[in-house]
């Protein structure tokens, strides 16, 4: 359905599935015995945390929370917004953040500087993708899948313009459709 507007598939199921695994040991492991509450940012990382959340035995909370930082182009506003808050509060709790992907880096310092006030017990952030060159502010993301190039991509819950999410792979997007 989306053939016309995707140029390659950059990665595919099966990478996505066993860094997914991979992720989802580290994380169980570095928190041995700990209770932990993933929060899921909306809508972009909805495919990844349901694969993730899988992968980790730990006892667990899961939350939602969604920002927008973008308009309907493909760069960042630089602004902020908060869009759905949590539902619960997370004061002395163990959280990681779970993102699709990091960009200029202004969506998560904003999450992050946000939810540190709230005093949880830990808080990490666990991010699918990662795009280290576009960076407008400094930020580390302790937990990624994949360093990718300059590129803009969808699927495995990524969108343009409110598409493609649905798309099973990691995809790069033709430049001419959003040249436009
Ligand atoms: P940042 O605040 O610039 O780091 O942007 C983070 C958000 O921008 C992500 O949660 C995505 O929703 C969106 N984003 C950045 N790059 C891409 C991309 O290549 N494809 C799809 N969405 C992207
Ligand atoms: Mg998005």
């Amino acid at each position: 359905m989306y053939g016309k507007e995707i140029k390659k598939v950059l990665i595919s199921k099966a990478q996505i599935d066993e860094r997914v695994r991979e992720l989802g040991k580290k994380i169980s492991e570095d928190y041995a015995g700990e209770k932990l509450t993933m929060v899921c940012t909306l809508r972009g990382a909805t495919v990844f945390f349901a694969d993730l959340i899988r992968q980790i035995p730990n006892e667990m909370e899961i939350d939602f929370i969604a920002v927008s930082s973008y308009g309907g182009g493909t760069s960042t506003s630089g602004e902020v917004k908060m869009v759905k808050d949590l539902s619960s509060p997370i004061e002395g709790k163990n959280v990681i953040i779970v993102e699709d992907i990091i960009d200029s880096g202004v969506t998560l310092s904003y999450l992050v500087k946000l939810l540190s006030t709230r005093a949880p017990k830990s808080l990490k952030v666990c991010s699918l993708l990662d795009k280290p060159s576009r960076r407008k502010v400094d930020f580390k993301g302790d937990y990624v899948g994949f360093e990718i190039e300059n590129e803009y991509v969808v699927g495995f819950g990524l969108d343009y313009d409110q598409k493609m999410r649905n798309l099973p792979e990691v995809c790069v997007l033709k430049e001419e459709v959003y040249a436009k």
